[in-house]
């Protein structure tokens, strides 16, 4: 039986950066992984790479071309006539971005002497690992299932897409979030069940290429997590885009038919019959760990089903330890991997932490919206006394001269000692600009830190910094 210092389950940006660190941490270290990519063959890198972060991105990018060209380059004097859109060929661009960075990831797994474990793992308790390798169909190999034994195991399998119990995706005309990353052709209506992030950027690609999109969100709020200034913002600005996004929307009925959905859903002013050509249901996701035998080996689960971890990401069984949308806090890639790296390094010996409440947020819809931190709603829940300033891009010459001007950064800091507690972007490029704020309050910055940092000119950070400065009511340029 191979024996191995740390065994990690799960391929994603949880598992495989916890490899790497493991390796060049000299820790003998193999990663077992289930996942097979379109054209059936295993790849690395999870949910993030090859049906999530990156491919989604890809797909705002081509359609925010499109978009540009079709109605924001006249602007520049810049005419374009006739520019069509070719769905398929965006897809191959996407697929191919995709290819490119998992096998990125299996050169890095060589490169560190990681041995990659193609299949399925599943606990056996006294610290082995049981590997069900696929066959030449993809199906379970039963009869070469082998078993490794780890002085040390991550669990790091991640998160599935959350079914909905009247809408059961059938990959054709009711879809997740994978299925509206794969359309052949742009829908004429797209339906969505949920509004959050899945929903506000796979409905802004299609809308983008001239689908009416149609979301429904069962709660009375748009985008609760965000600062609610910027989700009022954001609403008014993706309504004015086309997006169609009805709140407080209860679903009583979906039907398919041969080429169509039908949907019925209730709300304030009564019942609505919808008829769309695609329904995505993005719903939220939850923690997979079907067929991990986690409950057989004495692992616990806490009530959603999320493995229970402590704030050092060890499970219920020492030895064992549990990363990223598997387990408790958000859903993110780099969430996931900043636990990994800590894992890592505390199986090595050190006495590494994750900085949970400095973890940034960023929705890559147009504008985007990104934070870190917490949210003024949160503050006065939480009794805390504060101070905000509050910059709008419309006064920033960079996002005047990128003609972006739309959104504004609000910072949120102690009252008493000026610390930053929260950022909060909406705007362009929010997602490059907020890692300014996420290591200004990893170094306990107050706002009058960054009000007397010099930020070139002309550029976007300036909104931040005119932001800091709003805290003590003295922007220059409001
Ligand atoms: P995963 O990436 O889910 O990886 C788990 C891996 O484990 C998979 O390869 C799976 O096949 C494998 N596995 C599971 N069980 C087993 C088993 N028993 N044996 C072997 N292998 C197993 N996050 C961001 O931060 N930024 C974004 O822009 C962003 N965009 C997203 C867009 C979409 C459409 C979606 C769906 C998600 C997005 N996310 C984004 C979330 C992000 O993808 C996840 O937070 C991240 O992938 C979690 O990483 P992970 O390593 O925990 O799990
Ligand atoms: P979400 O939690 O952001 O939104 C879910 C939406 O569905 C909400 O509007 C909610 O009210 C609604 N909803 C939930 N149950 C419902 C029901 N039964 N009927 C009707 N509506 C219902 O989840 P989403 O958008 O599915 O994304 C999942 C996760 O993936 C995110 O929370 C995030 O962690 C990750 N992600 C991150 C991205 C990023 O970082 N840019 C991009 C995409 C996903």
């Amino acid at each position: 039986m191979d024996q191995y210092d740390v065994v990690i389950i799960g391929g994603g940006p949880g598992g495989y950066v916890a490899a790497i660190r493991c390796a060049q941490l000299g820790l003998r270290t193999a990663c077992v992984d289930n996942w097979r990519n379109k054209q059936g063959k295993p790849a690395l890198g999870g949910a993030c790479l090859n049906v999530g972060c990156i491919p989604s991105k890809a797909l705002l990018d081509s359609s925010h071309h499109y978009h540009q060209i079709q109605h924001e380059l006249a602007a520049h004097g810049i005419k374009v006539q006739g520019a069509t859109m070719d769905v398929p060929a965006m897809i191959a661009r996407k697929d191919g971005i995709v290819h490119t960075l998992t096998d990125g990831i299996a050169l890095l797994f060589a490169k560190h002497k990681i041995d990659w474990l193609q299949g399925h793992g599943q606990l056996l308790g006294n610290n082995q690992v049981e590997v069900i390798p696929p066959d030449a169909a993809g199906k379970r190999d039963e009869k070469n299932r082998h078993t490794v034994a780890a002085k040390n195991i991550i669990i790091a399998t991640g998160s599935v897409s959350a079914p909905h119990p009247l809408a059961a995706v059938d990959g054709n005309l009711i879809v997740d979030s994978t299925g509206a990353l794969e359309f052949a052709e742009t829908p004429k209506r797209l339906g969505i069940i949920g509004a959050g992030v899945i929903a506000v950027e796979l409905g802004s690609v299609w809308r983008r290429l001239g689908a009416q999109v149609e979301m429904l969100a069962r709660g009375n709020a748009f985008l609760p997590r965000v600062e609610e200034q910027l989700a009022a913002e954001a609403y008014r600005l993706f309504t004015a885009q086309g997006l169609s996004i009805r709140l407080g929307a209860q679903i009583k009925q979906v039907r398919t038919s041969k080429k169509q959905v039908t949907l019925v859903y209730e709300d304030k002013e009564g019942e609505h019959k919808l008829t769309l050509d695609r329904l995505l249901v993005a719903t939220g996701r939850q923690p997979n760990t079907t067929g991990l035998n986690a409950d057989g080996a004495g692992i616990k689960l806490d009530e959603q089903g999320f493995i229970a971890v402590d704030e050092h990401c060890r499970t219920s069984l020492p030895g064992i330890y549990a990363i990223g949308d598997v387990v408790r806090g958000p859903m993110l890639a780099h969430k996931a991997s900043e636990e990994g790296i800590a894992v890592a390094e505390r199986i090595a010996g050190q006495r590494s932490e994750v900085s949970y409440t400095t973890i940034p947020w960023v929705i890559y819809t147009s504008p985007e919206i990104a934070w870190v931190g917490k949210t003024s709603q949160e503050l006065r829940a939480d009794g805390v006394d504060f101070r905000e300033g509050m910059f709008p891009f419309s006064a920033n010459g960079r996002a005047r001269a990128l003609g972006e001007a739309h959104g504004m950064v609000k910072i949120l800091a102690d009252a008493r000692t000026d610390r930053i507690l929260g950022a909060h972007i909406l705007g362009p490029q929010a997602s490059e600009m907020i890692a300014e704020a996420v290591t200004a309050m990893e170094f306990h910055a107050s706002a009058e830190d960054i009000a007397r940092t010099t930020h070139a000119h002309p550029t976007l950070s300036e909104a931040f910094r005119e932001a800091a400065l709003a805290v003590d009511r003295r922007a220059i340029h409001r």
